[in-house]
């Protein structure tokens, strides 16, 4: 099979049986997977705009048994417009595919649709927005402004972030890196296979998005603490407890993924503090009496503040998907209260933009549990090194809301939610 032929399937598959890329990536041989990763979330985040462009340019509508052809066109496209390819030379390609998937009548269709595309390009480029259903998901949320300016984000790829736990200031001299006061360091070039870059055998960093590493920074010192991680794979945060002295428990309900948690941290040669368990948080919760100083909850959510990284969000989840996910998050932070110490913290997070998930599951736990109380960000905790601020995003808040176009400047961030939830002594 071609690899562009690899890729229609791929998508196909992504937008049918709601996988995510990351799960139909060993598909790919090593040396392709550069290509079909760029073409694919490419594709992904530009699909909204172009199905528009393509309902103007296609005359009679694609038969379902035919559907493919709708991948084949957007692979097609986003080749054209986005990547280096001579346009006859992915004309040609994809009308091959489309000839070995269909028939040549349908064939013919998709060349002069991609003929179209090429001739337009400078005005197609730069068109982006968000699918119908995932927008209508945000407005109850955010302003048309709001939106207009997340949409605009998925003009850019996601840079990579590291977190870097040695000295991240020796990084600084270098090309496409920004470093931050916190310690995370930020590759610009999104190209880069950071499991071949120096250093990561030895287990100086980790990757994780500056906007997910805040809520351990905003902890402050955690030296010897006891600290519950309790969804806890694939590790980040275990990761960032572990090199702050703190001695985690990391729970979580995946084997699958604890065994990644298992091998990050002993890349990161940070076993020492660490127990691993794998059970359901609420079981564990129900049926064990020991007492933390610190709880993490990283609930499970709807992930849509990741949409740059996995476009395919913008497809997958629904409105049905973040109601799906409320009811779980609650019975955890119920769950987790009563397991932190009087004076403890207990940090409810996800990367969930709907506010449901996040501002309202603290607002609606507050109301309940009156023996906790918001405890406000302390921002000057997340100064660890004279390097590029964040801190302009998070004066004077109660809780963390990022959004990803904050610092857009510097390339964004992930959508994420934190709020730190203290025990009265
Ligand atoms: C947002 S991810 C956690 C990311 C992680 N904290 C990090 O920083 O790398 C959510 C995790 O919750 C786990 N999970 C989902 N339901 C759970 C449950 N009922 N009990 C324990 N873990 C659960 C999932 O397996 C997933 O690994």
């Amino acid at each position: 099979m071609s690899l562009r032929l690899e890729c229609v399937t791929c998508v196909r598959k992504i937008l049918e049986e709601h996988v995510f890329f990351k799960a139909c990536k060993q598909n790919f041989r090593p040396q392709d997977l550069p290509f079909a990763n760029f073409l694919i979330l490419t594709a992904l985040r530009r699909k909204a705009v172009l199905d528009k462009v393509f309902a103007k340019l296609i005359r009679k509508k694609i038969p379902h048994k035919n559907r493919i052809l709708n991948d084949v066109l957007l692979l097609g496209a986003t080749e054209i417009l986005y990547m280096k390819t001579p346009d006859f030379a992915v004309i040609n390609e994809y009308v091959q595919i489309a000839k070995q998937l269909t028939d040549r009548f349908a064939a013919g269709m998709i060349n002069a649709v991609l003929r179209q595309i090429a001739a337009q390009k400078d005005v197609l480029k730069n068109g982006v927005c968000f699918p119908a259903s995932f927008k209508q998901m945000l407005e109850k949320d955010y302003d048309t402004a709001q939106l207009k300016r997340m949409e605009e984000m998925l003009l850019f790829e996601a840079p990579v972030d590291l977190t870097v736990t040695d000295n991240p200031l020796s990084w600084k001299n270098q090309s496409d890196i920004i470093v931050f006061e916190n310690g995370t360091v930020r590759l610009t070039d999104t190209q880069k296979n950071v499991t071949h870059m120096e250093g990561f055998d030895e287990g100086g960093w980790f990757v994780q998005d500056l906007a997910a590493s805040l809520p351990v920074g905003l902890l402050g010192d955690v030296q010897n603490k006891k600290v519950l991680d309790l969804c806890a794979a694939p590790g980040g945060k275990t990761a960032q407890l572990l090199a702050r002295g703190a001695i985690v428990k990391a729970l979580d309900v995946s084997s699958e993924r604890l065994k990644t948690l298992q091998d990050n941290i002993e890349r990161l040669k940070l076993k020492q503090n660490l127990k691993i368990e794998c059970a359901d948080a609420v079981d564990f919760l129900e049926n064990n009496s020991e007492m933390f100083d610190v709880i993490l909850l990283d609930a499970p959510c709807s992930a849509t503040g990741t949409y740059r990284k996995h476009p395919e969000v913008l497809y997958l989840k629904t409105t049905e998907d973040v109601a799906g996910r409320l009811m779980l998050q609650k019975k955890l932070l119920n769950a987790a209260a009563s397991h932190v110490h009087p004076g403890g913290i207990l940090v409810y997070c996800t990367c969930s933009l709907a506010k449901d998930e996040g501002e309202g599951q603290v607002e609606a736990f507050l109301k309940t549990h009156s023996d906790f109380v918001l405890e406000p960000l302390q921002v000057s905790r997340l100064k660890k090194y004279e390097a590029k601020t964040v801190a302009p995003y998070l004066f004077d808040k109660q809780v963390l809301r990022t959004l990803p176009y904050d610092m857009k400047e510097c390339g964004g961030m992930d959508g994420f939610f934190a709020a730190f939830l203290k025990r009265r002594m």
